[in-house]
């Protein structure tokens, strides 16, 4: 690729503290391998138990090299982390929950001078319902965000596929890349959309392999079988697997020109 390529990759849903050892350990060689220009992870479950995250953990994400970290729905679950959500631009939280509430919606920062912007945004499909539309939000903050930058992603943390593709779809071309997230599991469909948005459904996640969306197979297990409320465990025994995206971007008009996706298997402990 020429030097007007800018180089992402996007990572998901990284499980406790195994998910973000193994995701430390390859990311120098992920850097070198694509020749990397920024790095975006979802580090929603990177806390304890695989919930939230911290201010500790968020800065090693980024003294590692990571410009930003996303987020979801578990962001909330520590409230030590509220007020740092307030005071920094390296976290973000999903957009469409209420203004009061902690943090920012929306990362902006450079990469050779360049602007680029982050969004989050949260589903309503089989998750929250009563939080804002992502639709309704996504527009009003493109407003904004087109005014700084040309260089614009959208992490979209979302349970439903369809939620998934429509607003994508909603937002093909007016913005670089859209990414989902929330699910655990890597989608197969990585694609260019009609009008030049780099897609994928699922970024997937980075954590053990034997377990369900990473955590102890049989609590959840037993959690579908009793109805009873359960402490999820992240498990913390290899394989694991880090799952992404790596996308090319033409650093003058902001546009996608490939998307490839990732996934790394590691078999040795942590
Ligand atoms: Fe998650
Ligand atoms: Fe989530």
């Amino acid at each position: 690729m020429q030097n007007n390529y800018l180089k992402f990759m996007f990572i998901g849903d990284i499980i406790a503290q195994s998910g973000l050892d193994v995701f430390l350990k390859h990311l120098p060689q992920l850097k070198d391998k694509y020749s990397l220009d920024s790095v975006i992870v979802n580090g929603e479950n990177t806390g304890k138990n695989g919930k939230s995250t911290t201010d500790k953990i968020v800065n090693r994400l980024v003294a590692a090299g990571v410009d930003v970290v996303t987020s979801g729905n578990h962001i909330w679950e520590n409230k030590e982390i509220y007020g740092f959500l307030n005071n920094t631009d390296k976290l973000i939280r999903p957009a469409n929950f209420p203004a009061d509430c902690p943090g920012h919606g929306y990362a902006l920062y450079h990469i050779n001078g360049k602007p680029v912007a982050i969004m989050n945004l949260q589903g309503r499909g089989f998750m929250r319902e009563t939080i804002d539309c992502p639709f309704r939000k996504a527009e009003s903050l493109l407003t904004f965000l087109k005014t700084k930058t040309n260089i614009i992603f959208v992490d979209f943390h979302a349970e439903a596929t369809a939620e998934k593709q429509a607003l994508a779809n909603f937002l093909d071309g007016k913005v670089t890349g859209f990414f989902g997230t929330h699910t655990h599991v890597q989608t197969a469909d990585e694609k260019i959309l009609p009008n030049g948005t780099a897609y994928i459904t699922d970024l997937g996640f980075c954590g053990a392999i034997d377990s369900i969306i990473g955590m102890e197979k049989e609590i959840i297990i037993n959690k579908f079988i009793t109805q009873l409320p359960a402490k999820f465990k992240p498990v913390s025994i290899p394989p694991f697997e880090i799952d992404g995206i790596v996308v090319y971007v033409d650093s003058f008009s902001g546009i996608a020109k490939s998307i490839e996706r990732i996934k790394i298997i590691d078999n040795e402990p942590v």
